[in-house]
Formats: structure tokens, C-alpha cells, sequence
């Protein structure tokens, strides 16, 4: 009966122990499957939540990526001794925001060979812990729109994986259009879709998508004139088709980078 006892407190300072260090690692990522934007910046989420500013001396912050240093932070100012040589002058922090506890991670200029899962650490008095983010890498752009003669045309000049192109009328119903893709010699496809719009007082919209963006184009046309917007949305599933559809692409996407 004893031993059931002592056995029962044991279990139960094990699940306390566990449930307590769990909620010591309070790091925390907005987006923790972003796509990036070849060529773009791209900003990975990383922050600690805290009412409390703390003083920069006592806040340590690690961005790594499978081993390699992408960034370090400590004693209050940026250590970059040992940084990866494919981080150097493309990482920063935001060293206002890192008092409050936000680590978050300005990449520049993203390039394929970005892809991958990055882990953030945060050390400081008001908390520890880390957060793994998976960063895919895409390329995508806004549609504009043309229309003369009863036809509505949106070109969106760059886009990979290669995406599908559809089109609706405002009321929800799919509609036939005609659709070009090019691809440069990097491999970028470059989008020209075509729709018979004869009304002189329509909206239709024009979605783009991949696997891993989807873009919505909406066209108004009022007359003679067309205006439009783009909005994008992103995958948050983290597919290995994607990643291995986009590696296969990456000697290409470098050349294309380099030229
Ligand atoms: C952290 O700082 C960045 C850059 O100023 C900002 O975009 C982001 O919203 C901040 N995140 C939080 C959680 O405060
Ligand atoms: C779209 O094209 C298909 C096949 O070419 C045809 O059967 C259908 O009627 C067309 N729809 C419209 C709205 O034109």
C-alpha cells in the first residue's frame, strides 16, 4: 500500500515536472510555415510574450538553420563570430523590439537554397525557449489587367511552382478563359490569361495557385476602364512534394538569380 502511494506522488511530480517545463518554453512564431518570395525579404516570426521590458544585457537570442549560425544576439549586442558565410549581411533583429522579447528575424534578399527549418532561441530573465520554423521559398507576383474590345487579359510576369489559372464571375461561376504560360529560361513561368468580357460593367476574378501561393485578382471594368487588385494567401501544409518540387528547381532558380 505504501509503495502504491510513494508510486502515485512519484507519477504526479513526473506529470507536473512535465507540464511545468512545458510551459517554461514560452517562445512563440506568428507564422511558423512561411513562403517566402524569391529575391524579396522575408521576416520569420520569433518572440517571447512579456508585458515587462527587460534590459538587452539580459536577453540572449539564437537563430540557427540545421547547425549553422544565421544569427546570434547576446549582452546586448549582435556576436556574429561564426556566422554561416550565406548569412553575412543578409540576417538582422530588430534591436528595438528585442527588449519586449521579439527575436524576429529580417532575411534579405531570399534565395532558393533558404528553404528549410530554422530554430529560434530566447533566453532572457522573463523566459526561455525555442521555436522551429519550416521557411519554403516560391515566386510569385500581382496580376494587371488590360481590357479592350470585349476582352479582359491579366499578365503576372513571375511565378514558381508552376501555377493553374482560373477563372469567376462575380456571382461564383467558373468561367472559360484562355491561358498562356512561358517560362524563362530559369524556369520562372510567366502568366498571360484571357477572358471574354463583353459586359461594360463587370467584376470577375482571376485566381492563381500553386501549391503553395494562391494569388486573387479581382478586375472591375466600368466603361472602358479596368481596375484591379491581387491578394495572396499562403499554404500552411508543409508537403514534401513542395519542398522536393522546389529543390529540384534550385540550380535553375540560382542560375536565373546570378545572370
Ligand atoms: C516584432 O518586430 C517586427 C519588426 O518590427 C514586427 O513586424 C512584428 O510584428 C513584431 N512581432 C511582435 C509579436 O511584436
Ligand atoms: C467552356 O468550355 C467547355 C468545353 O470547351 C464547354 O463545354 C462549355 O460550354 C464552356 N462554358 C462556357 C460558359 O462557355
Amino acid at each position: 500500500m505504501v509503495t502504491l502511494i510513494v508510486l502515485f506522488a512519484a507519477l504526479i511530480i513526473l506529470i507536473l515536472a512535465l507540464a511545468f517545463s512545458k510551459s517554461t518554453s514560452k517562445v512563440m512564431s506568428s507564422n511558423t510555415k512561411p513562403v517566402a518570395n524569391l529575391g524579396k525579404d522575408e521576416l520569420l516570426s520569433c518572440y517571447l510574450p512579456t508585458q515587462v521590458q527587460q534590459r538587452l544585457s539580459d536577453v540572449s537570442v539564437t537563430w540557427e538553420k540545421k547547425g549553422l549560425k544565421v544569427y546570434q544576439y547576446e549582452n546586448g549586442a549582435p556576436a556574429l563570430q561564426g556566422q554561416a558565410s550565406e548569412f553575412r549581411g543578409r540576417a538582422q533583429l530588430f534591436s528595438d523590439a528585442v527588449a519586449t522579447g521579439n527575436a524576429s528575424l529580417l532575411l534579405q534578399s531570399v534565395r532558393s537554397s533558404d528553404e528549410g527549418e530554422y530554430t529560434c532561441s530566447i533566453s532572457s530573465s522573463a523566459g526561455r525557449g525555442k521555436v522551429n520554423i519550416q521557411l519554403r521559398v516560391a515566386v510569385y507576383s500581382a496580376a494587371t489587367f488590360r481590357f479592350s474590345n470585349g476582352t479582359l487579359t491579366a499578365e503576372a510576369s513571375r511565378w514558381f511552382p508552376k501555377p493553374n489559372v482560373t477563372w469567376m464571375h462575380q456571382t461564383g461561376i467558373v468561367l472559360n478563359a484562355t491561358t498562356n504560360l512561358t517560362t524563362s529560361s530559369a524556369g520562372i513561368f510567366s502568366i498571360i490569361s484571357t477572358l471574354n468580357a463583353d459586359q461594360s460593367s463587370d467584376t470577375y476574378s482571376c485566381r492563381i495557385e500553386n501549391n503553395l501561393v494562391t494569388a486573387i485578382a479581382e478586375a472591375t471594368i466600368t466603361g472602358a476602364d479596368v481596375s484591379g487588385g491581387t491578394y495572396f494567401a499562403f499554404s500552411v501544409a508543409s508537403t514534401l512534394f513542395a519542398s522536393v518540387y522546389l529543390n529540384t528547381m534550385t540550380s535553375l532558380l540560382c542560375t536565373y538569380y546570378t545572370t
